[in-house]
């Protein structure tokens, strides 16, 4: 599995590499930013297809990305944080009013339902923003999201380490193909945990792998159909993977969950939450130390009430979303309070092939 996701990422980049063309030698412009210079400025003068690599240093700014192709790569010791002040661009007030972006990947002329819970929801891209990268960078401490991806088509997000998004590290909204893999997520405070490390609420494409997150409400949280989610590992959370109601056909493979977090008593905790989903497939996990002395297991396929208030709900008010058609097989699941929970009513869902190390509830292990 792993094998086919590395040939299918350096597919990609073959294409891409192609696609850029070589007949403009402008398009491989690389542009250095050092310590004191402003990387927004670099950006501004890069032409569509420039490389723009930012060495050590610490540059207080927040930057829009609306060009194609902009490769932005940090050096080791690239660090952003806040500026003192802000300018509003397409991404303030996204993930709130009042919240910044530290790196804003934005195509044009989008449209967003007004903010009512987690995001502004993102209902019409006139031109989405093309291959995009962001890569080595340290983000820190910006209010809305560390690094948001708004109306941009085949972004990659790889070898960041984002720290103390409050509200996300990263989001990627109403965009299509977002990749991101091997970044580091994490709040440093242990005791003031961020709400979202990463949320995908793609119209379609969303793939995130080798992924390391810790001290977060929620680690995963997936709202793209298709989504595929693997060799992740994500620790002290309340909801290491989250898949929102009536998200359909994910894939959670092949990553490590657990232990979860000991301050989430109010929120009660689990590896995977199937909350109203469909037909995903979670297979292959490892998933331990799932624990509340309450309501905690490794995995839990739920129906959603939608009696509070999600943007997945709020499309279909009143309803109870009911999970169907979720198949979780060959698991390995120890230490948890309960290791499988069926708490669904609905058709479909499978348990078969897991490994457990507790004896209840009776039966879902021993298919
Ligand atoms: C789900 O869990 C809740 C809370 O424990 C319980 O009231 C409900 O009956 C459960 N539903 C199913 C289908 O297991
Ligand atoms: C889950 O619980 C529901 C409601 O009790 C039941 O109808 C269904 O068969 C159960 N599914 C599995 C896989 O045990």
């Amino acid at each position: 599995m792993e094998q086919l996701w590395l040939t299918l990422m350096l597919a990609l980049s073959v294409i891409l590499g192609l696609s850029s063309g070589d007949s403009n030698a402008d398009r491989h412009r690389t542009i250095h930013v050092k310590a004191g210079q402003k990387i927004q400025k670099a950006i501004d003068t890069a032409s569509a297809g420039s490389e723009i690599v930012v060495h050590a240093g610490t540059y207080r700014e927040q930057l829009l990305i609306k060009k194609d192709g902009i490769s932005l790569s940090g050096k080791e010791g690239a660090v952003l944080a806040p500026p003192d002040s802000f300018v509003r661009n397409v991404c303030s007030g996204v993930a709130g009013p009042g919240t910044q972006a530290g790196i804003c990947v934005a195509g044009s002329g989008i449209k967003m339902d007004p903010f009512v819970t987690e995001h502004r929801k993102v209902v019409f891209v006139q031109r989405a923003v093309e291959g995009v990268s962001v890569s080595g960078f340290q983000v820190e401490g910006f209010s809305g999201a560390n690094i948001l991806v708004l109306g941009a088509d085949h972004t990659r997000i790889a070898g960041n380490t984002l720290i103390d998004g409050p509200i996300y590290g990263l989001l990627s909204s109403g965009s299509r193909f977002t990749t991101m893999g091997e970044n580091t997520i994490s709040s440093s405070d242990p005791a003031a945990p961020g709400i979202i490390a990463s949320c995908m609420d793609n119209f379609e494409g969303a793939y995130g792998a080798g992924n390391d997150i810790r001290f977060y409400v929620i680690g995963l949280c997936i709202q793209t159909n298709g989504a595929v989610l693997r060799d992740n590992d994500v620790s002290y959370t309340c909801r290491a993977a989250y898949a929102d109601p009536y998200v359909e056909g994910i894939r959670l493979t092949s990553n490590h969950f657990g232990p979860s977090y000991d301050a989430c008593k109010a929120f009660a905790s689990y590896g995977v939450t199937l909350a109203g989903t469909i037909n995903a497939l979670v297979e292959g996990n490892t998933i331990e130390q799932t624990r509340n002395n309450g309501p905690a297991a490794g995995v839990w396929v739920t129906d959603d009430p939608c009696t509070e208030p999600s943007l997945a709900c709020l499309a279909n008010p009143g309803a109870t979303a009911v999970s169907k058609g979720n198949k979780v097989v060959g698991n390995k699941l120890f230490d948890n309070d309960l290791d499988l929970w069926n708490n669904s009513t609905g058709s479909g869902n499978v348990f078969k092939k897991n490994k457990c190390s507790t004896s209840i509830p009776k039966g879902l292990c021993r298919r």
